[in-house]
């Protein structure tokens, strides 16, 4: 990897998108730790809801989780599908209907069995990964430099997550990416990046101002994409039921073919699926690089783990090996990809709850020096664990998240064959400052 400016970015360079994740950063890490240090663990904060900033609290709240556990409001999510006449995937749907929709998916989710089966598909993209990087870097002035690590983990990101979804690669580790792909990613980009100003601003303004208009055709580009992917699949399924082959299918082929979801709903499901396996793998990835390249005595325990196996590690391995999971989850308890998360229960007078993560992830009862990145902490080595509320970035209980075995395959396997590849590279503070 580089020994250049490998910093924790947005994925796609463009410089207002950044500049929105900046703010929206400070506002979601940083105010949470604000907030704890003024008025303590348990505070009524200006948003409505119950603002909760311990594990025992977290813990207490999230054990009492109802049979079907609402998040929030999802409703800016509902109204294009709703126009569109598109079924609502697992973040949107509630209710007995979103119960039914998470037991058809998790079971080839979530079960570690069925999900090592995805192991040579993610391994094949970690290759074109890692072919690419060398490129990259061969291509580089310095001959050692990757311009946008982080907007290369997306494209990685995105390839993986799609693969598994729509059962082929779409080319994002290509060069040109196609162009149906590459205008897939700026859809997702659009979408995203208009989101904060369509939740901002009054329903009034809509017909006013752009941002309404460009969310949603960030939204149409989106299932455009998906749609296509999606009849592809289903045609080459007809086909072979048609001519009597079997169905030994992957993700969509299950979908598709093993339960009884309408296509409409199928939709609904695979963009969600998607759109929530992009930056929350690749964002863990570009902190754990950052967070390796700041640490080189983690940088050398890791190297030993993984030199002890061979050169291409099956997903039954990768997760058995302690150091490089540790390093996964210390890295998702100092930067947790969803810092806030919250629970509204059906009874009455109940107020909503908000989880401060990335407050309790930093509380220095639970861990000592919260600001250090120490993989050790999660080896059970003579030393009892911190407390299991302490972290929990995939989130609790029957809502928590759809995609955590996919993700974790997908992150070790990465990290290991980086790893494997470089024994050291260190970045100083200074030269980030210098950057
Ligand atoms: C670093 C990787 C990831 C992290 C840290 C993460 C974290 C989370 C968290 C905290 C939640 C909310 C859980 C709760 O409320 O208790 C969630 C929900 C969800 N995640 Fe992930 N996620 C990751 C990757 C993925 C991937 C790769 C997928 C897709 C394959 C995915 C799909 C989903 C879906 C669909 C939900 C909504 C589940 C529901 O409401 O029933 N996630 N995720």
């Amino acid at each position: 990897m580089s020994s250049g400016p490998l910093r924790p970015g947005a994925g796609p360079g463009h410089s207002r998108f950044r500049f929105d994740v900046c703010s929206f950063t400070l506002w979601m890490f940083h105010c949470p730790l604000l907030g704890k240090s003024l008025y303590g663990s348990m505070f009524r904060d200006g948003l409505g809801t119950v603002a909760l900033g311990s594990a025992e609290l977290l813990e207490e709240v999230l054990r009492r989780d109802e049979k079907f556990p609402v998040r929030g409001d999802m409703s800016l999510w509902k109204e294009y599908r709703d126009t569109q006449g598109i079924g609502y995937g697992p973040f949107t749907e509630e209710g007995e209907r979103w119960y039914r929709l998470r037991s058809v998916l998790n079971k080839r989710m979530l079960l570690p069995k069925e999900t090592h089966q995805f192991g040579p598909l993610i391994w094949e993209v970690v290759q074109d990964f890692t072919d690419r990087v060398q490129v990259l870097r061969q291509s580089s002035p310095t001959g050692d430099l990757v311009h946008d690590i982080a907007n290369e983990l997306y494209r990685f990101s995105l390839e993986g997550i799609a693969s598994l979804l729509f059962e082929t690669r779409i080319g994002c580790l290509e060069e040109p990416i196609p162009e149906g792909t590459q205008d897939f990613i700026n859809s997702i980009i659009q979408m995203f990046s208009n989101s904060p100003h369509v939740i901002a601003l009054p329903k009034w303004s809509r017909p006013l101002l752009p941002y309404w208009r460009r969310y949603n055709t960030g939204w149409e580009g989106i299932f455009k994409f998906a749609k296509v992917l999606i009849d592809r699949k289903m045609a080459e399924i007809e086909c072979r039921v048609h001519q009597q082959e079997a169905l030994e299918g992957e993700y969509l082929t299950h979908l598709l073919s093993n339960t009884n979801m309408s296509l409409k709903d199928v939709y609904g499901s695979v963009a969600e699926l998607l759109l929530a396996g992009v930056d929350t793998t690749s964002n863990t990835l570009t902190w754990a690089l950052h967070l390796l390249s700041l640490n080189p005595e983690v940088q050398s325990r890791l190297y030993r783990e993984v030199s002890r196996s061979g050169p291409e590690p099956s997903a039954e391995e990768v997760t058995r090996m302690p150091y490089l999971k540790a390093t996964i989850k210390e890295t998702l308890r100092m930067y947790p990809v969803v810092p806030l998360n919250a629970r509204i229960f059906s009874e009455k007078d109940v107020t909503p709850f908000c989880f401060y993560h990335y407050a309790i992830s930093h509380d220095e009862r639970t861990f000592s020096a919260p600001f250090e990145f120490r993989p050790e902490r999660w080896i059970r080595d003579g030393h009892s664990l911190p407390h299991p509320f302490g972290s929990i970035p995939f989130g609790f209980g029957v809502r928590g998240c759809v995609g955590r075995r996919f993700a974790e395959l997908e992150m070790n396997m990465l990290l290991f064959q980086v790893k494997a590849q470089v024994k050291k590279a260190r970045v100083s503070r200074s030269d980030l400052a210098s950057k």
